[in-house]
């Protein structure tokens, strides 16, 4: 299978901007605990903004800066898990905006692992197709499905998008993606439906329940494994990678990672203290945060990995 390129990157993250401390306000917690056990001081929460309208301002800044013209995009994938509606998709939604006439546009559910998801998916469509260039969008509006009752969730994410172009290549592509189903149900989050005819007593609780630490326990195996894994396909190591960029849910866990490879903690780029967890869009906001500002370069190998509710996990290796 033939690889990608990335050609152009942009993100975005609404204004409004909650503390740890502003929690203090309606539940029992601290800037103490919140930073000591996850590494995050503030979030951005779409007061005014979709999770479709996060979507294309992310999207247009990658269109825009990847000088690609419009007519030639062939595929659109969003990754989210906080869509505006079931039906039509994020990605269809934006093709108008994006002055894309048509194209194949859907969107993936795969949690935090979405956006590496997305990038194989697209890969293999692209290599299927007579298109070059497809956009590929992570973006969450997850301050819509918390409950601010429940201090072991609400402080823990955030709202953004983040977006790529990406060009097919003849060099190859390396991608690990996997699932297992969470039998014990430590993260997720029902789709609630309005009207039932029959079954009155059906549950209305749409929001992100977690089981954090079961979900720390997995992360650990889970990061390490996709790490390894996508490492053997390439034929690479990890003094061949210039930047880790990992899914933004925890500093703590990052730092075993990095500990379990005896890496040197700049080597993973970390936004998560601005941010919070965005799902699917952290690892896209990261990316281009990292490209913007400098942090990597043409030429560099950059490894992205993610994992979440699914349960899934997956990894990427990429020569930007
Ligand atoms: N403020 C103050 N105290 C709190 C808070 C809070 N916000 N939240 C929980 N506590 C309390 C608990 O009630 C508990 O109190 P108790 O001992 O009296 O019962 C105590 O702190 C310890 O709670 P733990 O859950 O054991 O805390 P832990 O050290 O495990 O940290 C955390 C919790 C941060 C959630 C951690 O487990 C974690 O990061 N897990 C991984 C989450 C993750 O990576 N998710 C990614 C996937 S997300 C996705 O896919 C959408």
């Amino acid at each position: 299978m033939s690889g990608i390129k990335i050609v152009g990157y942009g993100h975005f993250v609404p204004e409004t901007t909650i503390y740890n401390d502003d929690f203090k306000a309606i539940i029992d917690t601290s800037d103490e605990w919140i930073s000591s056990r996850t590494g995050i001081k503030e979030r951005r929460v779409a007061v005014n903004e979709t999770t479709t309208e996060l979507a294309l301002r992310a999207a247009k800044m990658a269109l825009e800066d990847s000088k690609v013209d419009p007519s030639e995009i062939g595929l659109v994938i969003t990754a989210t898990m906080s869509p505006d509606s079931f039906t039509p998709s994020t990605s269809s939604k934006l093709l108008g905006e994006l002055g894309i006439k048509q194209a194949m546009a859907f969107d993936i559910s795969a949690a935090c692992s979405g956006f590496v998801y997305a990038l194989n998916i697209a890969t293999a469509l692209l290599n299927q197709n007579n298109k070059e260039y497809a956009i590929v969008i992570g973006t969450e509006c997850l301050s819509e499905l918390l409950d601010y009752s429940d201090r072991t969730t609400c402080v823990l994410f955030g709202d953004g998008a983040g977006a790529v172009v990406i060009k097919k290549t003849a060099d190859a592509g390396y991608f690990y993606a996997m699932s297992k189903t969470d039998t014990e149900n430590i993260l997720y989050a029902k789709a609630i439906r309005g009207n039932d005819l029959f079954l009155n007593s059906k549950s209305t609780d749409y929001h992100l329940r977690m089981d954090g630490r079961k979900v720390y326990k997995f992360a650990l195996d889970a990061v390490s494994d996709a790490i390894s894994q996508v490492l053997e396909m390439s034929g690479l190591n990890v003094n061949d990678i210039d930047l880790f960029i990992p899914h933004q849910a925890n500093e703590r866990i990052i730092m075993s990672v990095c500990k379990h490879f005896d890496l040197d903690f700049n080597k993973f780029y970390l936004n998560l203290e601005r941010y919070g967890n965005t799902s699917a869009a952290s690892i896209p906001i990261a990316l281009s945060e990292a490209y913007h500002g400098g942090k990597i370069k043409p030429g560099n190998r950059v490894l992205l990995v993610g994992f979440g509710a699914g349960l899934t996990w997956a990894s990427t290796i990429l020569k930007i």
